[in-house]
C-alpha cells in the first residue's frame, strides 16, 4: 500500500510553530469524550469499552497523566455536556455509534480544539470541510472493526436472499408453513453481487463472498482496486453507478459518508435496480433515501434492505425501516448499529484510540492510515475526490 510521508501530527495546529514539535509530553488536557450509555450491560460486561461506564478503559491512564476526562452521552442542545465543555476541550474522542454531531457551528466555538479522535471507523459526524478549515485534525482506528462489519455484511446478504426473519419469527408464532416462506427463499449461489467501495471492508465482503460460487463479483468505486487484489476475488469494475447496479441481484454499500455518497441511493438511482434486488448498507444511514428505500420494499422493487445504519441515531421509535416490509411480509434486516462494535472490535478501537493519544501526547508521528484530517487538508483518499486537497493512498488495505 502506497502511502505518503506525513509530518508528526502531534502538539500541532492551532498553536504557534514554536510550540509544534515540542518533545515534553503534554499534560493538563482537557479531553472530552461522547459515548453511548451502557447501563446494566455495561456494568456486567466490562468489554463494553465504547459506554461512558467503561470509558473506553482510559480513566486511570488518563488521569495518571494528569488529564481531565470527561465522559459523558449527552449529546444534544445547547446545554449538554458535549457542547458545554467542547467550548474549552483540546482533545474530542466520539463514536459513531452514538454519534457527537461536530458541526461547523460548534467547531468554530471550540478554540481550544485541536484533535477529534473517532473510536471505530466514519467521521462523518464531524465536518470535515470544517476541520480542514480550522486546522483541526480528525483521526480514526483505521481498520479497528472492518473484518466486523464484513461479516455482519455476509450474514445480512444470506438472511435476505435466504428470507430467514420471517422463517424464525413463523417459528416463534408457533406456526410452521414451509411453503410460505420458501416462496421468497432464494441460494446466494449463482447471483451477482457488488459493492459501492471497494476498500477495507468492501474488500473483505469480496473475499468472504468468494467461497459461495456467486456468478460474478462487481465494485464501483472512483478509486480502483490494485490489479492483484481485483485478480484474487475475480471482481469485475463497473464505472457507471447506474449500469453497475442494473447487474447486480445484491448491492452492498461500503464507502464512507460525504458530499458525493450523501442520497446517492434515491428513487432515481433505484429505478435502475433489477426488479427483486436486494441492498444492503452498513456504511451509513444517509448515503440512501429513507423514504425512497421504504417505498421500493414495500412494492418488492427492491426484494429487501438491511442494514444498522441509520440516518439519525438512536433512530426515532417511529422509523420507518424499522417496520418496512415486502409485499410478502419479509425483507426487513434492520438492526442497531452494532456490526462495528462487537467485543473484539471495540478491544481493537479502545486499544487504538489509547495509541493516537499516545502519539499526541509525545509529539509522535501517528500512523497515517488513521488520518481523516490533517493540518489543514483531508490526508485520505476515500471521503470523495479532492485533487487539489489529498495526497495519500486507496483506502484498500488488507492490513
Ligand atoms: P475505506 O476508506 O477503507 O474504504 C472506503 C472506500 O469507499 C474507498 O475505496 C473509497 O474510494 C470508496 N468511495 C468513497 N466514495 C465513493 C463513492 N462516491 N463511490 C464509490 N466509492 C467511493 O473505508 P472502510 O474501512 O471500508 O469503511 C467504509 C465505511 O464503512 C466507513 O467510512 C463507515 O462509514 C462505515 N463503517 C460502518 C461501521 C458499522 O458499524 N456499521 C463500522 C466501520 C465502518
Amino acid at each position: 500500500m502506497l502511502r505518503s510521508a506525513i509530518r508528526p501530527l502531534a502538539a500541532v495546529s492551532r498553536k504557534p510553530a514554536s510550540s509544534m514539535f515540542s518533545t515534553t509530553p503534554k499534560r493538563d488536557m482537557k479531553i472530552l469524550a461522547i459515548l453511548y450509555d451502557g447501563g446494566k450491560a455495561a456494568e456486567q460486561e466490562p468489554r463494553l469499552l465504547g459506554t461512558t461506564e467503561n470509558k473506553l478503559g482510559l480513566s486511570e491512564w488518563l488521569k495518571s497523566q494528569g488529564h481531565e476526562y470527561i465522559v459523558s452521552s449527552d449529546k444534544e442542545g445547547p446545554n449538554s455536556v458535549f457542547q458545554k465543555e467542547l467550548k474549552d476541550a483540546e482533545v474530542l474522542i466520539t463514536t459513531p455509534f452514538h454519534p457527537g454531531y461536530l458541526t461547523k457551528d460548534l467547531m468554530d466555538k471550540a478554540k481550544n480544539l485541536k484533535l477529534c479522535v473517532t473510536a471505530g471507523v466514519g467521521s462523518d459526524h464531524i465536518d470535515l470541510n470544517a476541520a480542514v478549515d480550522n486546522k483541526v485534525q480528525v483521526l480514526e482506528v483505521t481498520g479497528s472493526n472492518v473484518t466486523s462489519v464484513a461479516e455482519h455484511v455476509v450474514m445480512s446478504i444470506l438472511l435476505l436472499v435466504r428470507n430467514f426473519v420471517p422463517a424464525h419469527e413463523m417459528i416463534e408464532r408457533g406456526d410452521w408453513q414451509v411453503s410460505e416462506v420458501a416462496r421468497n427463499a432464494f441460494d446466494l449461489e449463482g447471483k451477482v453481487v457488488g459493492t459501492i467501495g471497494a476498500g477495507r471492508i468492501g474488500y473483505r465482503v469480496l473475499q468472504r463472498l468468494v467461497p459461495f460460487g456467486v456468478k460474478e463479483l462487481l465494485y464501483y468505486d472512483y478509486n480502483p482496486l490494485p490489479e492483484h487484489a481485483a485478480k484474487e476475488v475475480g471482481a469485475r469494475r463497473v464505472e457507471d453507478l447506474k449500469d453497475f447496479v442494473s447487474q447486480c441481484d445484491v448491492v452492498t454499500v461500503n464507502t464512507p459518508l460525504h458530499e458525493g455518497t450523501r442520497g446517492l441511493i434515491n428513487a432515481d438511482l433505484l429505478k435502475h435496480f433489477k426488479k427483486g434486488a436486494w441492498l444492503v448498507n452498513t456504511a451509513r444511514g444517509a448515503i440512501c433515501d429513507k423514504d425512497a428505500v421504504a417505498q421500493a420494499v414495500k412494492s418488492g422493487h427492491l426484494n429487501g434492505y438491511a442494514g444498522d445504519v441509520w440516518n439519525v441515531q438512536p433512530a426515532p421509535k417511529d422509523h420507518i425501516w424499522r417496520t418496512m416490509k415486502n409485499p410478502l411480509g419479509g425483507g426487513n434486516g434492520m438492526v442497531p448499529h452494532y456490526s462495528g462494535t462487537t467485543l473484539d472490535a471495540q478491544a481493537r478501537y479502545a486499544n487504538g484510540v489509547r495509541s493516537i493519544l499516545e502519539n499526541y501526547f509525545a509529539g509522535k508521528p501517528q500512523d497515517p492510515a488513521n488520518i481523516i484530517v490533517g493540518i489543514g487538508k483531508y490526508e485520505s483518499k476515500a471521503y470523495g475526490q479532492r485533487e487539489d486537497k489529498q495526497k495519500t493512498s486507496h483506502g484498500f488495505s488488507k492490513s
